[in-house]
């Protein structure tokens, strides 16, 4: 049973797999095709947070593959009516995938554990791998080739960031974070990196200007995610010099594009003028969160071409 917890879980050429799959179904889908790969396979979602782009692009996904989708509210009681276990084995026998929202990363890695069908983490505190994937996948469509190109990430060292790096590292991309000390990734990040993509080149600094220098994308998020609403002013004045504006565009080449997972705080993380920009390419990243998901689906589900 194959599960997308982190993207650890994939290696390179099931990434490029699951891009050229999603490539596919794009280009059919642009064309008024919507290619029924899974019918009859049910998708369960299960969310502990808010989510608009994970949520909707995951259902319309599954509704153009010819599959069906049920949002699991409270009402099932996840981890609240039975243990993981129980849940876990249930879920398997009625339904195909599960994709997970949940606070805790372990929660996650839990329920795979148990679960009888696939598990996708639709982001937890440590990690947003769908995300991810849809990132690189729009930077492949904007620049080819992705190996050996930057990444700028100027912000938090948070769930998506983590999730870059391990992508970064797969596809042969260098990662710049520009952080201030105390949001860096931890030790235990930084050895598990190691392990799983032994030949990421990540730099980190303190300084956004040189971040941005080489770097064909600059990628930022909220400085305060959800579950950190009370830490949030502090946020606020520890990132203040982190801003994606226009001045800091400047010092970038170029063609360098902005890249951000939404939703955004405009004014905070980023200005309107950044966000707003021909630069930006936030909306085609959104929309191909769609795309790549269903490559996901049609790759894992085994129903890939
Ligand atoms: N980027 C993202 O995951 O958005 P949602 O929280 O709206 O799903
Ligand atoms: N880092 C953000 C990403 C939202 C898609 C959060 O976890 O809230």
């Amino acid at each position: 049973m194959r599960h997308l917890i982190t993207l650890a879980d994939l290696t390179s050429a099931e990434i490029e797999r699951i891009f050229s799959i999603a490539e596919d179904l794009k280009s059919k889908f642009d064309r008024g095709l919507r290619e029924p790969l899974l019918p009859g396979r049910v998708m369960a979602l299960l969310f502990e947070k808010q989510s608009l782009r994970t949520r909707v692009s995951f259902e319309a996904g599954m509704a153009h593959l010819g599959g069906s989708s049920l949002f699991l509210g409270e009402d099932v009681g996840f981890g609240k009516r039975e243990n993981m276990r129980d849940f876990g084995r249930v879920l398997g026998e009625l339904v195909d995938v599960v994709v997970v929202r949940a606070k805790k990363h372990e929660v996650v890695v839990d329920l795979a554990e148990h679960c009888t069908c696939s598990v996708i983490n639709g982001l937890t505190d440590r990690a947003h791998p769908c995300q991810a994937l849809a990132d690189l996948f729009t930077l492949r469509e904007l620049f080819g080739k992705l190996a050996g190109r930057t990444l700028a990430w100027i912000g938090d060292g948070n769930n998506v960031a983590r999730s870059l790096a391990r992508g970064c590292g797969k596809v042969g991309m260098n990662m710049v974070m520009a952080t201030p000390k105390g949001y860096r990734f931890d030790d235990a990040t930084m050895t598990q990196l190691k392990r799983e993509v032994p030949g990421l080149q990540l730099t980190v600094t303190d300084d956004p200007v040189a971040a941005v220098g080489d770097a064909v994308a600059v990628y930022t998020d909220v400085w305060a995610s959800m579950g950190q609403e009370a830490e949030r002013e502090k946020r606020c004045r520890d990132f203040a010099r982190y801003q994606v504006n226009a001045e800091l565009m400047s010092h970038a080449q170029k063609g360098t594009v902005f890249l951000h997972c939404l939703p955004a705080r405009r004014g905070e993380e980023v200005t309107d003028e950044v966000i707003d920009s021909p630069q930006s390419v936030v909306i085609q990243e959104a929309g191909n969160r769609m795309h790549v998901q269903k490559g996901i689906l049609a790759w894992l589900l085994g129903a890939q071409k």
